[in-house]
């Protein structure tokens, strides 16, 4: 027999750092470099066939940059058992917003044991990068680990980077929590 497990995931991280890309990219395999702002939230799904006796069915929620500031993230979040949370590695200010979405999810939604819903941390745009971000990485690494996060990656929508592994690493997190 095979089972059926819907997951809900959220995708979240400050405007513009490339949160529907990601998903449109990951779903759907296109990437278009016109932007346009997410209003409020949309959804995607994708099916995968975990293993010979279970299909996920993640759900992903694309929630606004812009849902930070307002009252509506309580919903949103609710029953969700993940999350990606995404900076664009060209500017700081997204990446010192990350904690501020990890606060923001960690008091709205936990698992029901009381533990935080595992989270993956996605550096976006790595194509833009001129210089290497070597010398950043090991504090990536303390802070993925200081802040709780299941793993990080550098991904790229454009160039198709890391994007699978990123939201395996997630779904493979999620999985083994029960
Ligand atoms: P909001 O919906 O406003 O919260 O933004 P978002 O996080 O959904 O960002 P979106 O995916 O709309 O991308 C914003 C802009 O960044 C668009 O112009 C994208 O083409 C561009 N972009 C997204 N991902 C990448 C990437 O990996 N590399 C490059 N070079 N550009 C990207
Ligand atoms: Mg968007």
């Amino acid at each position: 027999m095979q089972q059926e497990r819907l997951l809900k995931v959220l995708v979240i991280g400050d405007l513009g750092v490339g949160k529907t890309s990601i998903i449109k990219r990951y779903v759907h395999q296109i990437f278009s470099q016109h932007y346009r702002a997410t209003i409020g939230v949309d959804f995607a799904l994708k099916l995968l066939n975990w293993d010979h006796k279970t299909v996920v069915r993640l759900q992903l929620w694309d929630i606004a940059g812009q849902e930070r500031y307002g009252n509506m993230t309580r919903v949103y979040y609710r029953e969700a058992v993940g999350a990606l949370v995404i900076f664009d590695m060209t500017r700081a200010s997204t990446f010192q917003a990350v904690l501020k979405w990890k606060g923001d999810l960690d008091s709205k939604v936990a698992l029901g044991n009381g533990r935080p819903v595992p989270a993956v941390l996605l550096g976006n745009k790595c194509d833009q990068l001129t210089t290497g971000l070597c010398s950043k990485l090991p504090k990536l690494e303390n802070f993925t680990r200081d802040h709780g996060f299941v793993g990080w990656y550098e991904t790229s929508a454009k160039d198709n980077t890391n994007i699978d592994a990123a939201i395996m690493c997630l779904v493979e997190s999620i999985m083994t929590v029960e």
